[in-house]
Parts: structure tokens; sequence; C-alpha cells
């Protein structure tokens, strides 16, 4: 139903374009923020990683592999591409605000890392080994059922890959190296939390905000 409930108006038209909009530009907001708190982290946890200095190498290419995989701008370059596919510009996928529920994960990861300790910013990055397996569904419905061609769907076969995958010779699978940074902190028991942050918390909510991010943009499309 459009703005001023005439089904078929210019006003509703607008609106679709928003909702969608609002939805491909929550994850285009979401690749930015997130990669530029993992190459924050490796500047805020450097002194974990000097206690664990065979992870600087791995945890290097990691945050490399963000902004430079395929080429610069790395993972922003192949969201941008997909975002194209999907019929928005550059502009509503960079510029324009998120919606709250899109935001909040970004948000609580942001306080974990500002605020939190070591091993409750990386026991929230439980959230990246799903992605893979949630890019590669969306990598084949999009190239299944919606005619997109595999360049069209870069952003997910990049996530499926980079996620789940050693990759772009002898990158680790983020998910396998966010294992092993946590079980590293487990091991040295280096897993201090505040009150009411315990680690369990820590990972599943960082998993319900996910949801939410995904929940609030579907809402906002439909
Ligand atoms: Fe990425």
């Amino acid at each position: 139903m459009g703005r001023e409930g005439q089904p078929g108006s210019v006003h509703e038209a607008t609106d679709r374009r928003n909702l969608a909009a609002h939805r491909d530009q929550a994850r285009g907001n979401f690749t930015i923020e997130i990669n530029t708190l993992i190459a924050a982290s490796y500047h805020k946890h450097i002194g974990f990683f000097k206690r664990h200095s065979d992870l600087l190498a791995p945890f290097g290419a990691k945050v490399a592999d963000e902004f430079i995989h395929p080429k610069p701008p790395g993972h922003i370059l192949v969201m941008l591409q997909t975002a194209k596919a999907l019929g928005l510009t550059e502009d509503e996928v960079l510029r324009q605000p998120m919606l709250p529920g899109t935001r909040a994960i970004l948000d609580f990861k942001r306080a974990l890392l500002w605020e939190g300790t070591v091993a409750e910013w990386w026991f929230s990055m439980l959230t990246e080994e799903p992605i893979g397996y949630w890019a590669r569904a969306w990598f084949k419905a999009l190239t299944t059922h919606y005619g997109f061609t595999r360049e069209q769907a870069i952003y997910f076969s990049t996530h499926e890959e980079a996620d789940l995958k050693e990759h772009d010779e002898g990158v680790m699978g983020h998910g396998s190296f966010n294992r092993t940074v946590m079980q590293r902190i487990l091991e040295d028991g280096y897993a201090d939390v505040r009150e009411g942050y315990s680690l369990e918390y820590c990972a599943f909510a960082a998993v319900d905000l996910y949801g939410l991010m995904h929940r609030a943009a579907y809402e906002e499309s439909v």
C-alpha cells in the first residue's frame, strides 16, 4: 500500500524502492563497519597477540583479506558489485542511515571492542563462520532462482570462501582463525569478562543481533 493508501501510486513505487534500499544497504553498511572494527581489533588486542606471536601472520592476513581480496577495496568492492546487480546505487548503500534494528549488532560489537575485554570481542566473532554457510545459500538461491550471474552474486561466493575455506594461497578461513583465537584465550586463561558479559552471552547475543539485523531489514521490505 502506498504512502497515501493507493496501490500502484507513485508513492508506493517510491516506498518499495526505499524499502529495498533499506534491506540491502544494511548488508553494505555492515560490511564496511564490521571490517573496520576487525582492523581496529588488531590494534586494540595487540597485547594478546604478542603473547601468541604465531597468530600475528594469520591475523594480519585475515585483516588484509577484508580490504584487498580479490583487489582493493576487497570485500567492500564485491559488496558494491552485488548491490549494483540488486539495483542499488553506491550512494544508497553507503550513505543512507541504517535502520535501528540493522545497526544494533554493529553497536554491540563496537561496545565490546572498545569497552570490553579481549575474550568478549572474540567470542562475539562466533557469528563469522555461520555467515559462510548463509552466504553459500544466498549464492545458490540468487544464481539458481533469480537469474544472477556468478559475477553479480560475487559478494556471497567471496564470503563462503573467506569464512569457511583456506584461500588466496594460504589465508585461513576466518571461522577457523576465530576458533583458534578462542581456544588460545581459554588455554591462556585470558578469558576475563565484565559482570553481565559471560562468554556465552557475548556469543549468543551476537547471534541474536545478527538475526535481528535480518529480521529488521525483512520487515521493512514487505
Ligand atoms: Fe568480508
